[in-house]
């Protein structure tokens, strides 16, 4: 019988920085990320929270959180894709989410990221990590040229990440997040050659499959990070908030 990733390539694609190991999220790892976001995102600031919606204090957790992991995978289309990557240290704990989307990739060459980590596992320079990641498959595998991402103006980690890794201003936003509740939400852009990259390598492995899953055929794709498996010459193939 066939296993699942031939079925369903995405859950094949892993990417590996030295102390992270990113996959697609599985449904056995719902009870990880429910988990997770349970045992604290965020503390209030002046009553405002990170995220447009308190989901993560929601009774309704659990649902809430299947709900949206298997929307955004079965909406998942070349023209239009979410890749929820969860974030496991490489002991094999969970340690949070990050996320990919692409709207019109082929034409567009953007993508825009979402993430969280657990309280616990903030300030070490994860988030950057796990970002940076992302940021290495996206440009050097899949052949992205721009990355967007936004937040609140008072997020000091989100915008600290943004700016260690290159992306610029590119302008705000208010949202209503509640009734009578107004955000600003300031807006980043990475150009792929402002990309600072990071001094380490990303191992990717099942990217040939999951990037073909996206409609993203392997000649249109940048030039590969390091691809398990392959060759290790470099040259062997191949409402969303920062
Ligand atoms: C946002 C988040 C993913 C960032 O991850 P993190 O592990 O806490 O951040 P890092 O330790 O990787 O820090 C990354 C950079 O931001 C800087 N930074 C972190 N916290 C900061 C703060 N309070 N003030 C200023 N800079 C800060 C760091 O110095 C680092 O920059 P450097 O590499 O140039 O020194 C994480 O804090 C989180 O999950 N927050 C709650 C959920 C959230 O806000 N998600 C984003 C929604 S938009």
């Amino acid at each position: 019988m066939a296993l699942l990733e031939t079925l369903w390539p995405l859950f094949g694609l892993h990417l590996k920085t030295p102390r992270l190991v990113l996959r697609p999220l599985r449904d056995e790892d719902i009870p990880h990320y429910v988990d997770a976001a349970a045992s604290g995102i965020y503390e209030r600031v002046n009553g405002h929270i990170p995220f447009p919606t308190a989901w993560a204090e929601s009774p309704e957790l659990g649902p809430t959180a299947a709900r949206w992991i298997w929307e955004n995978r079965i909406k998942s289309r070349p023209e239009s894709w979410t890749v929820m990557f969860g974030v496991w240290s490489s002991a094999g704990e969970f340690l949070g989410s990050q996320d990919v989307a692409a709207k019109n990739f082929a034409a567009l060459r953007t993508v825009t990221t979402g993430s969280w980590l657990r309280r616990s596992d903030q300030g070490r320079g994860l988030g950057k990590e796990m970002r940076a990641a992302v940021l290495l498959w996206c440009f050097d595998s899949l052949g992205a040229e721009v990355a967007m991402t936004s937040t609140f103006e008072w997020n000091a980690p989100s915008i600290g990440v943004s700016r260690s890794l290159g992306y610029e201003p590119n302008g705000e936003a208010r949202l209503e997040t509640s009734l009578g509740v107004v955000e600003r939400e300031v807006r980043f852009r990475l150009a792929q050659e402002r990309f600072q990259r990071p001094p380490w390598e990303l191992r990717v492995e099942g990217h040939e499959a999951a990037a073909a899953a996206l409609g993203i055929p392997e000649e249109r794709g940048g030039h590969p990070a390091r691809l398990d498996g392959g060759d290790d010459d470099g040259d062997g193939g191949g409402p969303r908030m920062s």
